[in-house]
């Protein structure tokens, strides 16, 4: 073999590898059937199935279980940006800084009773009732997310709010495959 088919090769190998590498975690066969189903609707697939294999009982888990346990997560993500919101505002000095932050706040505020509606109504078993509020929280949250683009951010916020955003993405697939099961 020339030297430059040995470079080939080698290029070749390490190609082939760094794609095994980067999809493996998205596509692996330890994934449960319904998890995957739910996680190729949503935006970033390797996002959503770390998050739903993290459930409690994850292998087996029906829907409802995951349902559970994406509105409780993304409940708790919202909660917790509400306050670091609620904490910074005093801090901010920029004005166009503080029209985000307020902005976001206001959006944040509006998304914590229709995703606490949703919680309990899935365990009412008003499919609904959970979608229509799962939507309520997504219009806010992606709301914030699109001012925080136009900007300027406070730092730690944009990540924030893609974190949460992903969440609720996560809910509202598996609100609509509630209703469609
Ligand atoms: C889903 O699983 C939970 C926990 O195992 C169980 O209590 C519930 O009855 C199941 N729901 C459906 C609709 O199968
Ligand atoms: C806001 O400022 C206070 C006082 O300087 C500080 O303790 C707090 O950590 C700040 N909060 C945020 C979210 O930056």
């Amino acid at each position: 073999m020339s030297t430059l088919n040995h470079f080939l090769l080698i290029s070749y190998v390490s190609i082939y590898f760094f794609f095994i590498l980067q999809f493996q975690p998205c596509f692996s066969i330890n994934v449960p059937p319904l998890i995957n189903q739910i996680c190729t609707k949503t935006k970033n697939n390797y996002f959503c199935v770390k998050t739903l294999t993290s459930a409690p009982g994850a292998a087996n888990a029906n829907l409802t279980t995951l349902a559970s346990y994406s509105l409780k997560s993304t409940y708790a993500a919202v909660a917790t940006t509400d306050a670091f919101l609620v904490a910074l505002l005093p801090n901010v000095t920029d004005p166009r800084v503080k029209q985000v932050v307020t902005h976001c706040r206001t959006n944040y505020d509006g998304s914590i009773l229709p995703l606490q509606t949703a919680i309990t109504s899935l365990d009412e078993g008003h499919f609904d009732d959970v979608s229509f509020n799962v939507n309520q929280g997504l219009t806010n949250i992606n709301d914030c997310d699109r001012v925080i683009k136009v900007g300027p951010p406070p730092p730690g916020l944009p990540e924030k709010s893609t974190h949460v955003v992903q969440l609720v993405d996560i809910s509202g697939v598996i609100s609509v495959m509630l209703l469609h099961q």
